[in-house]
């Protein structure tokens, strides 16, 4: 299928997923959210890949949100289609099975800073600001925000950004732990393609057991959380990268993880 808001790039195992509307911010209207669909799909499917890189066209926006001349006109009943749309992209990313990079310059507000929580790494530039400015419009966060910003940051900095719709710089941003590392901008592709090498180097199945036994224990009881890890960390005995990655150590040599 031929994306007319997204530029899909591969370079070997990681694949760069890319909103390509920079006059707009990036802003996700419906045609990039159904286009967003089909590339996690795509890139879940797709065995070669390992590692996503998500990513806003321009300087100035990783993306600015959903888009709002949509979103005015849209009745009760789409509101909610478009919300379960977003929702549903938004678990598609974090479930995804692969660790997903994204790469935030500029603005990551509403829709943006939504996505980038269902990242599983979030690599800003200094320049970055982030918010969930839906209160401004006379709405709430839709795509998932006031859940993954409870969860990732805490109820006091969750009900504070929702609330007050402020944007907040890189550095707050980490210091809130919602993004992982901030970067001068023209260090930004460097981070991001250094964390994506050294993620697609690494045994696909580990780091699905790994996404999968974090994220499902982060929404399950303790005891349910370590029973399911001990299934993933069994199934990786399963495979032929266990043998290689244990026997690279034992002779003191760099394995090669054939993602058997
Ligand atoms: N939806 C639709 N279009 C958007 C958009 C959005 N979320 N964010 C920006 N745009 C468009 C603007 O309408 C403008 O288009 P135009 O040139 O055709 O008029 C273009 O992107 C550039 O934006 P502009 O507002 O001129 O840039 P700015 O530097 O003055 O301001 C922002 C940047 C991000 C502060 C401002 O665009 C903004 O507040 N955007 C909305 C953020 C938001 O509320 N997001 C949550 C939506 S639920």
């Amino acid at each position: 299928m031929a994306f007319r808001n997204l530029t899909i790039a591969d370079n070997r195992a990681i694949r760069r997923i890319e909103i390509n509307r920079p006059d707009k911010l990036n802003a996700l209207n419906r045609e990039t959210l159904n286009e967003l669909h089909v590339a996690f799909d795509q890139a879940r499917h797709d065995d070669a890949i390992r590692v996503v890189i998500m990513a806003g066209s321009g300087e100035k926006a990783f993306i600015a949100g959903a888009d709002i001349a949509e979103l005015a006109s849209l009745t009760t009943q789409q509101a909610q289609m478009f919300s379960a749309t977003g929702q549903a992209l938004m678990t598609k990313i974090e479930r995804l099975g692969k660790p997903v990079i994204a790469r935030i310059q500029g603005y990551a507000l509403g829709g943006g800073m939504e996505l980038a929580m269902s990242c599983h790494f979030r690599l800003a530039s200094e320049n970055a600001r982030l918010g969930q400015p839906e209160i401004n419009l006379g709405v709430i966060p839709g795509f998932g925000g006031t859940q993954r910003l409870l969860r990732l940051a805490g109820r006091g900095p969750a009900l504070e950004l929702c609330l007050t719709g402020a944007q907040i710089d890189a550095r707050r941003a980490l210091a809130l732990g919602i993004v992982n590392h901030v970067v001068p901008p023209e260090q930004l592709d460097q981070e991001v393609d250094d964390l994506a090498v050294r993620l697609a180097a690494c045994a696909p199945h580990a780091l699905s057991g790994i996404l999968d036994s974090v994220l499902v224990g982060g929404e399950c009881g303790i005891d349910a959380g370590l029973e399911f890890e001990t299934k993933a960390f069994a199934l990786c005995f399963s495979t032929q990268d266990m043998r290689e990655g244990t026997s690279a150590f034992l002779e003191r040599r760099k394995p090669s993880f054939s993602g058997n």
